[in-house]
């Protein structure tokens, strides 16, 4: 019995994640429920491979009542929860909605999942699972001769994002050790590849350099991230949920440690590739910087390595080349997305005050 709640599967990970799913586990019916909110579209779900077993469900991960009863009328056995508020730029103009979501919602999930299969005994315990999708950001930020994260680092978040999803993380630790409730997390570093909003340093970037507008580079542009694609994000996952052991977390890498002024570099070289002219790199503009910008991360993934035999398949270079063509691929698709949520809104807000450092 494989009855899945998904949250948050109209956004970029969860997407991907339901496409995984119905194209790798046969067995899996999916309930998908998403508020749709800026982040979340219904584009990024055109086209799924064997609809049949999909069911898409609008609503709030912080409805209380809506979430009982989906838990109950489908029968739902595994909880893969994605929802959240997820960028830290707009965590900072307002983080009260990423308490709401990331914490309360959070909560209200785990709650939900405890009444239903503990008390309510609505599926066999045995075969229920609840797993949390979380972030490296929750470790803070490394120096640049610091050893990676691993399980074992203490968290330290930074940014209201940071914090929120921390509490999330250390509430769905609570419900396993309190209560008994079948728990796994995944922490894992950046995500590129396929339906990223952009709002995002890749897809932004990307976005930008089409139309030959500034790619705006934070501060010196020397910050790090570890840079993960997003099927091989899924992939860990699917090992997690099939094998992973309850109550434990599994940090997730691309073992691909970038300099922010260096991706945005290769980047222009795709770019300049598959659309000749002016280099793109003429169009990097340095902006100042986002307030507490953490500046590294990266990961040890040996432990899923060596519990789950997960590694990451995709080399970044070749993963930024497909994820271009995606994106040159899909034309309509970035056209839909910034139509949607106030897009330009965001743009205007975030960048217009960024005045040009040096070029
Ligand atoms: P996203 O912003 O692209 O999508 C979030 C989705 O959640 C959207 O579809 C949105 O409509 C939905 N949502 C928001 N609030 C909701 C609510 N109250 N009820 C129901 N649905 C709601 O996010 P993403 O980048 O796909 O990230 C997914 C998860 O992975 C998040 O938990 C994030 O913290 C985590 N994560 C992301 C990355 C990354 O690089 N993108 C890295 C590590 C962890
Ligand atoms: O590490 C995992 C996290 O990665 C996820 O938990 C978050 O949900 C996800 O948004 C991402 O957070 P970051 O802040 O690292 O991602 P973002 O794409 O916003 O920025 C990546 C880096 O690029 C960061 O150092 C800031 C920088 N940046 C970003 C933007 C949007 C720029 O220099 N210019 C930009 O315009």
């Amino acid at each position: 019995m494989k009855n899945m709640l998904i949250t948050g599967g109209a956004g970029f990970i969860g997407a991907n994640f339901t496409r995984y799913i119905l194209q790798n586990d046969p067995q899996a019916q999916i309930v998908n429920l998403d508020l749709l909110t800026y982040a979340g579209s219904l584009e990024n779900l055109r086209d799924l491979p064997d609809e049949s077993r999909y069911t898409f469900v609008n609503g709030d991960i912080c409805d209380r009542e809506l979430i009982g009863r989906l838990i109950n009328d489908h029968a739902i056995n595994i909880i893969v929860h994605f929802a959240a508020e997820t960028h830290v730029d707009r965590s900072i103009f307002g983080p009260s909605t990423f308490v709401q979501t990331n914490v309360i919602g959070a909560f209200t999930l785990l709650d939900a999942a405890r009444k239903a299969w503990l008390e309510d005994k609505v599926v066999p315990v045995e075969q229920a699972r609840f797993h949390h999708i979380s972030t490296d950001e929750v470790f803070g930020s490394l120096q640049p001769e610091d050893p990676p994260f691993s399980e074992t680092t203490p968290y330290a978040p930074r940014s209201p994002y940071a914090a929120s999803k921390a509490s999330s993380d250390h509430l769905a630790l609570a419900y396993h050790h309190t209560y008994g409730l079948p728990v796994t997390i995944t922490n894992c570093s950046n995500n590129y590849g396929p339906y990223q909003f952009p709002e995002k340093l890749i897809p932004l970037m990307i976005a930008n350099a089409l139309e030959r507008k500034p790619l705006p580079v934070y501060g010196d542009g020397q910050q790090i991230r570890d840079w993960l694609h997003v099927e091989d994000h899924c992939e860990a996952i699917y090992r997690v949920l099939q094998n992973g052991r309850l109550g434990e977390t599994y940090l997730v890498g691309g073992d691909n440690q970038t300099r922010n002024l260096d991706l945005v570099q290769t980047l222009c070289a795709i770019m300049d590739e598959v659309r000749p002219g002016a280099p793109h790199t003429d169009l990097i503009r340095f902006v100042p910087d986002r307030p507490g910008h953490d500046r590294r991360y990266a990961i040890d993934a040996s432990k899923i390595h060596a519990e789950l035999g997960w590694a990451p398949r995709h080399n970044l270079r070749d993963g930024l080349r497909q994820t271009v063509q995606w994106y040159l691929d899909h034309p309509q698709w970035i056209e839909a997305i910034r139509d949607q949520g106030g897009y330009q809104d965001w743009i205007e807000r975030n960048y217009a005050q960024r005045t040009e450092e040096r070029s």
